[in-house]
């Protein structure tokens, strides 16, 4: 990832340990500027009589296809299959890993991407996190590569890679099928870390072909956008997890316009898809704003021909 950026990250993360989390998050909107937020929300919910409903929610992981035409796709890969898992938050609920895993054991896919925060945390012991990742992905057989998100340490990546999983910390790989070539690029965390680098993860690829950029969170958008990405998949925001009637976000960071927040957007040339998230944190429930596990179908077709 760099050593400047390691050196960095060890910091900030040594940083965490020390205050135990607190001041990760920035921003108007960042929920650490409330005083037991997620105190306040549980009571609201219950209250309401809408706790018992938003827990269920947090088990209702939903399959979303979505189906994106990348002008510069080759052939080969018309009808590639992306899985995105995102911000699985994996250790929150003993029960968790095995929901994920049903639900994964119902699709196909060519490739498994997961974009950030394994962990529930953004601090302490990361070893319930790996083993609930590595149990949702224990029968997945497609190659699965990752990023790191706000809620992980690097002290995780060696157990997930000793177990098959790919990381890319300002990294880029080659993906083929019948001889053709596309370029998956993985940036480290740009929202609390800020030690992406998509000048080092840019090095040595070939930006004639066609590029989808991981970022933990989406606020990466114009830079992508500026550097001709294709494709950006991200999560982080869990598209504002409790959200009012039609999905309407009221919390999150402020890093990121809203525009960019769930679901598929856009910008100049680059297409992009945030995940709502797959698991939750804070509190172990949804409302408005289902879980999702994304399969991203690849088509060569431009759109608008
Ligand atoms: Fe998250």
């Amino acid at each position: 990832m760099g050593r400047g950026q390691f050196d960095e990250r060890l910091e900030k993360e040594k940083r965490l340990v020390e205050h135990e989390g607190h001041g990760q998050s920035r921003g108007v909107f960042c929920l650490d500027n409330f005083i037991n937020f997620y105190g306040l929300v549980k009571v609201c919910l219950k209250v309401s009589g809408l706790w018992a409903r938003a827990h269920r929610n947090y088990f209702d992981i939903q399959v979303t296809q979505n189906e994106v035409c990348l002008p510069r796709l080759p052939q080969a890969f018309d009808g590639y299959r992306i899985l995105q898992l995102s911000d699985l938050h994996a250790d929150f609920h003993p029960d968790f890993a095995s929901c994920v895993r049903n639900v994964l054991a119902e699709l196909e896919c060519d490739l498994v991407v997961v974009t950030g925060d394994f962990r529930t945390c953004t601090f302490g012991d990361h070893s319930g996190a790996t083993q609930a990742s590595l149990d949702i992905l224990s029968d997945v057989s497609a190659p699965c590569y990752a990023i790191l998100g706000n809620h992980d340490f690097l002290a995780k990546v060696p157990a997930l890679e000793a177990a098959g999983m790919r990381f890319l910390l300002n990294e880029s790989v080659v993906i083929e099928r019948d001889g053709a070539r596309v370029q998956l690029i993985g940036i480290d965390d740009p929202n609390h870390y800020q030690t992406h680098d998509l000048d080092r993860a840019l090095a040595g690829v070939d930006t004639s072909e066609c590029q989808i950029l991981l970022s933990h969170s989406p606020q990466t958008y114009q830079e992508a956008a500026k550097r001709g990405f294709d494709l950006q998949l991200s999560g982080h925001t869990h598209g504002g997890q409790i959200c009012l009637p039609g999905g309407r976000v009221v919390v999150h960071d402020g890093t990121s316009p809203r525009h960019v927040l769930s679901g598929a957007w856009r910008e100049g040339n680059l297409q992009g898809y945030t995940s709502r998230g797959t698991g939750a944190s804070g509190l172990p429930v949804r409302l408005n704003c289902p879980a999702e596990v994304t399969v991203h179908t690849l088509r060569a077709a431009y759109p608008y021909t």
